[in-house]
C-alpha cells in the first residue's frame, strides 16, 4: 500500500503549521486515509520549541471543531530526507526552506501552501502572531481551503 508523508511549516510552530497539521488530519481521518499517511508540523525558528501552539489559535481552531495538539519543534535536516512533502506557509518560508535543501530532490519537495487553495486567493498564508482575531479566522479560511485541495492532490497523484 502506498504511504505518504507531509511536513507543514511555518515561522514559529506555534500558530500556522500546528493549525493545518491538524485541520489536514481531520480531513485525511474523514476520508479514511489517515492511517496512510504521515503528518507533522515544525517550524524554522526554535523559539517556541517544547511549546503548545500559541492560545490564541487554539481557541479559534477550537470554535471550529479543531483541537490543535501540536508541540512546537524546529525543523531538522533529516525532514528533508525523510519527508515527501514540506509545505510552506509563506514566500520567506519557503525561500528558506529552497536554501536549506541539498539536493534538487530536496528541494522539489518544498511547495507552497497557497497553491491548492481552491477558491481563496492569497499569495501566502499570512502570519496572524502579531495581529488581531481577524488574522486568525483569515488563517483558519485559507488553511480549510487548503487543506481540502492539497488532500485531493495527494488522494489522486501520490496515493493511487
Ligand atoms: P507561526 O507564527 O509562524 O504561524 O507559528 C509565529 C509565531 C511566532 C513568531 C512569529 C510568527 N515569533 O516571532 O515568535
Amino acid at each position: 500500500m502506498t504511504w505518504f508523508s507531509i511536513l507543514f511549516v511555518c515561522l514559529g510552530n506555534i500558530c500556522r503549521s500546528p493549525l493545518a497539521e491538524t485541520i489536514f488530519r481531520k480531513y485525511a481521518e474523514n476520508e479514511g486515509i489517515a492511517d496512510r499517511m504521515h503528518i507533522d508540523s515544525a517550524g524554522l525558528g526554535r523559539w517556541h520549541q517544547g511549546e503548545k501552539a500559541d492560545p490564541r489559535m487554539i481557541a479559534h481552531a477550537r470554535r471550529r471543531g479543531y483541537e490543535i495538539e501540536s508541540i512546537s519543534r524546529p525543523i531538522v535536516r533529516e525532514d528533508f530526507e525523510s519527508f515527501d512533502l514540506i509545505v510552506a506557509m509563506d514566500e520567506s518560508v519557503r525561500e528558506e526552506l529552497m536554501n536549506r535543501a541539498l539536493t534538487k530532490e530536496e528541494a522539489d519537495k518544498v511547495v507552497r501552501m497557497v497553491r491548492y487553495c481552491e477558491w481563496m486567493d492569497y499569495p501566502s498564508v499570512p502570519d496572524p502572531y502579531y495581529g488581531g482575531s481577524d488574522g486568525f479566522e483569515l488563517v483558519l479560511d485559507i488553511l480549510e481551503d487548503a487543506c481540502g485541495g492539497l488532500l485531493k492532490d495527494i488522494v489522486k497523484n501520490r496515493l493511487s
